[in-house]
């Protein structure tokens, strides 16, 4: 039997996203407003370790909903995946009189959260990452604003690449995961989108594409490549090698991390935290909180943690043929 939870704390982890700011604050809010006392732990698993928490109160979140990173901040924290680390970590929340823990992050996080459930210590986990890869959750916190700034980056290089009949291969984030570069090619009308879930052919997915579309006149092409694929360079010496095409690559990198969350990242981390604290006031816990179907839902951490996401073949269809 569980003892009562008083103090519930929250942290972030792993790759900051747009939209954390908006999911602190809606834990916070929402923790105080049902009497529990609420603690920041800083950097992570982390700041866990080292003690670095102090207490939130309503105005300790104000002026953050717009904002991106963190004001928790983040790490990754190699000393927390040893079994010593967790057993210092939960010896940490008791010392501090931590009853439960909200971790806003990614799957890494989660297999933290699920090592701290194991060793007694009830954890709700919220998705926060740009890559969308939870796969018990349809969505998550930072992915769209990710997608909308990557939009407006290919959009000022559509105008140069134009200019110069060029092809301009680039590279997005999303770890092992396309989805990131699956929306945002058929949101650029990309000649070709590269993901990790599909193999690709230079010549079938590429440079016949591009063949195709010159044939009708077009002399200017964006080719999206998802990190997990390979590097934007290398794609493009390819390109250029095969077809003679002046081929630039640019990797796009953190700015895709950063920048004022979007209305649907504020809304989703708002919901997503308040539907984490309800969960602890029922005395439910070792659960994520994911999207199904446009509703809060959530799922048993290790269920959630074994589950496994598709890409949505529909949208490669759409990607293949519109995009040409
Ligand atoms: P994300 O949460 O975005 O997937 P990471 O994979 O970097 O990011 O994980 C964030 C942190 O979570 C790691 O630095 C580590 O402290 C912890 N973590 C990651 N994987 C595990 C694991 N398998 N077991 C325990 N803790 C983990
Ligand atoms: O998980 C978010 C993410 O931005 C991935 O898209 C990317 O692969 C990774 O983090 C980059 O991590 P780092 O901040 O360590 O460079």
């Amino acid at each position: 039997m569980l003892k009562e939870i008083k103090t519930i704390g929250v942290l972030t982890s792993g790759g900051d996203a747009p939209g954390m700011n908006a999911a602190v604050r809606a834990v916070v809010r929402t923790g105080l407003s049902k009497g529990f006392r609420m603690m920041g732990i800083e950097r992570g698993y982390n700041g866990l370790l080292n003690g670095e928490v102090r207490e939130m109160d309503l105005r300790s979140v104000s002026e953050i909903i717009h904002r991106g990173g963190t004001i928790l901040y983040t790490a990754r924290c190699l000393e927390f995946k040893t079994k010593e680390g967790q057993q210092k970590a939960a010896d940490r929340c008791r010392e501090l009189g931590i009853d439960a823990l909200v971790v806003i992050g990614g799957d890494g996080s989660f297999r933290g959260a699920k090592d701290m459930a194991a060793l007694g210590i009830p954890c709700i986990g919220i998705p926060g990452t740009i890559d969308n890869d939870i796969a018990c959750s349809e969505y998550t916190i930072g992915y769209d604003t990710a997608m909308n700034t990557a939009v407006e980056m290919v959009d000022k290089l559509r105008d140069t690449t134009q200019s110069h009949d060029r092809c301009s291969v680039v590279e997005v984030m999303g770890r092992n995961a396309g989805y990131i570069a699956l929306n945002v090619g058929i949101a650029c009308g990309a000649v070709a989108t590269l993901i990790p879930e599909r193999p690709y052919d230079l010549e079938r997915d590429i440079l016949s594409r591009m063949k195709f579309t010159q044939k009708t006149g077009k002399k200017h092409f964006i080719v999206i490549v998802a990190e997990g694929v390979g590097h934007a360079q290398d794609i493009a010496n390819e390109i250029q090698a095969a077809t003679g095409i002046d081929s630039r690559a640019t990797v796009l990198g953190h700015v895709q991390r950063g920048g004022s969350p979007t209305l649907r990242d504020r809304v989703t981390a708002s919901t997503m935290g308040y539907h984490a604290v309800a969960l602890l006031e029922r005395g439910i816990y070792n659960r994520v909180v994911a999207v199904s179907a446009d509703k809060i839902v959530d799922f048993d951490i290790n269920v959630a943690l074994s589950m496994h996401k598709t890409i949505d073949t529909f949208l490669l269809d759409v990607s293949n043929t519109i995009s040409i």
